[in-house]
């Protein structure tokens, strides 16, 4: 039973044969010469297929009750189509009516076009949309690469904790974790917001390790790039440095959109026209043949120099980059994604390796098209004294991270990872808009509703 689904039929698997599909009526069409049509969508597939059924069916009366949204069991036989864009169809021999809209004139999903912001007030059922199931099928695609791509090369998956007592990045934008016993862990707890501390303890042993889970952040950034609870892989590896990982994002990049575009390209030409983005498939495709831009953060404040009077937030040494800036260096400078590296000590992380300026650190940051970071990594602080000094000037406690310590003391190794934020990464290959619509059921401030 579970062979059988729309996407199969579509591409030719049941030619000819008696099936039975389920699935839910996208839309009824009823011809004067007692002939109905109905489209059916099962999810596995952007396309509907058309079944054809004729009056002498003993329920027909039935069928003309069917609207949006009806779920039914359709036995039939298979046949090309005549029509060209549809390649199959069914002619219907029976159809069990499984579930029937109440009040169809009130269901939130009628076939007419719907706004994402209405959309997500209904994230229950928008998954019965086509831009909303198409973006999942790609998302489902997007972490089967990963895991693809990281088998492929030898990475070891490692499952890191999501309820910790350290901060990673070492800005304490945490949830707390609270329990109904008192003093349930004998110190505070947290939500992660990265697995990067635990995955490097592996790494120290397995060399190719990588974490894959989601990671959340209380951070009052109410943005549509900004989620409190999102998808994060971040792959680790021992004897490693800045360069060596540069290579891999780019590699794994190249991997997880020809994947896509192999297995989803009806899903991604939907959200082309959607989107109304002609340039979507070539941005992917133009990444896979020749790679990212990568320029240092002292050449970027260069060219940002340059044009400042294009930005709202001035340009100096020493500060991050807006939205603004990285849209500028992506859509109008470089026409590309574009790997940043070696920003001022001052604005990364506490583990970040400090280069020999003293001023800057092994870091990178891959910026996207409209998106903007979709990555964040580096080298690690492998010497123990520097990674003392980072931890004292960014008044972190020295005791908290006694175990991080540890991987500096016995065997310390280079090494160097990264974290992609899959949600960014999806809108960067849908050319969505707001990062609330490729996550099924988002958390962001003041939003949990289901
Ligand atoms: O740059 P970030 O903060 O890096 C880390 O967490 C490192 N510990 C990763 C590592 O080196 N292993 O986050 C990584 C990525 C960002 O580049 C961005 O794509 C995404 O996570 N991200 C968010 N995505 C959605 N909502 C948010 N609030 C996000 N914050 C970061
Ligand atoms: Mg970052």
């Amino acid at each position: 039973m579970y062979k059988i689904c729309i996407k199969n039929i579509i591409n030719g698997l049941f030619k000819n044969q008696n099936i039975t599909i389920r699935g839910w009526v996208k839309t009824r069409r009823d011809s004067k010469l007692g002939i109905s049509f109905l489209s059916i969508n099962d999810g596995s597939c952007i396309d509907n297929l058309q079944v054809v059924i004729k009056n002498n069916i003993s329920n027909y009366n039935e069928i003309l009750k069917l609207t949006t949204g009806c779920s039914v069991q359709i036995s039939g036989l298979v046949i090309k189509s005549l029509k060209e864009k549809q390649n199959y169809e069914m002619q219907a021999k029976s159809v069990l009516i499984i579930g029937l809209v109440d009040n169809p004139r009130n269901y939130p999903i009628s076939a007419k076009s719907h706004s994402l912001e209405y959309l997500r007030q209904v994230s229950h059922l928008r998954i019965r949309t086509n831009i909303i199931s198409a973006v999942t099928r790609i998302r489902h695609e997007v972490f089967t690469a990963v895991h693809n791509f990281m088998n492929k090369n030898n990475f070891i998956w490692v499952t890191t904790p999501i309820i910790t007592s350290l901060d990673t990045e070492g800005y304490s934008t945490m949830f707390s974790v609270s329990a109904n016993t008192k003093k349930f862990f004998s110190k505070k707890s947290f939500l992660t917001v990265s697995g990067q501390l635990n995955i490097e303890s592996y790494a120290c042993a397995l060399s190719k390790v990588y974490t894959f889970g989601p990671v959340f952040r209380a951070e009052k950034s109410n943005t549509s790039r900004h989620l409190a609870e999102f998808w994060m892989v971040e792959p680790e590896i021992a004897f490693a440095n800045l360069q060596d990982i540069i290579l891999l994002a780019e590699n794994m990049l190249k991997y997880i959109f020809k994947h896509v575009l192999n297995n989803r390209m009806k899903d991604i030409e939907f959200c082309v026209k959607y989107n109304n983005n002609k340039n979507l498939i070539n941005r992917l495709g133009n990444f896979i043949n020749n790679g990212f831009i990568h320029i240092s953060y002292n050449e970027a404040i260069g060219i940002l120099k340059k044009y400042k009077n294009k930005f709202n937030k001035q340009i100096v040494w020493g500060c991050d980059f807006s939205l603004e800036h990285e849209n500028y260096l992506t859509n109008e400078y470089f026409k590309n994604i574009v790997a940043i590296t070696n920003y001022p000590k001052s604005i990364k992380a506490f583990y970040m390796r400090v280069n020999d300026d003293n001023k800057t650190v092994a870091a990178m940051d891959i910026i996207a098209q409209d998106v903007g970071e979709v990555i964040g990594g580096s080298q690690r602080e492998d010497r123990l004294n520097k990674l003392d000094l980072c931890l004292k000037e960014k008044n972190l406690s020295i005791k908290n991270y006694w175990w991080y310590r540890d991987l500096r003391k016995y065997g310390t190794v280079p090494h160097s990872g990264f974290g992609i934020g899959l949600e960014r990464l999806i809108l960067y290959i849908t050319g969505m808009h707001n990062i609330r619509d490729v996550i099924p059921f988002p958390r962001s401030m003041y939003d949990i509703n289901f």
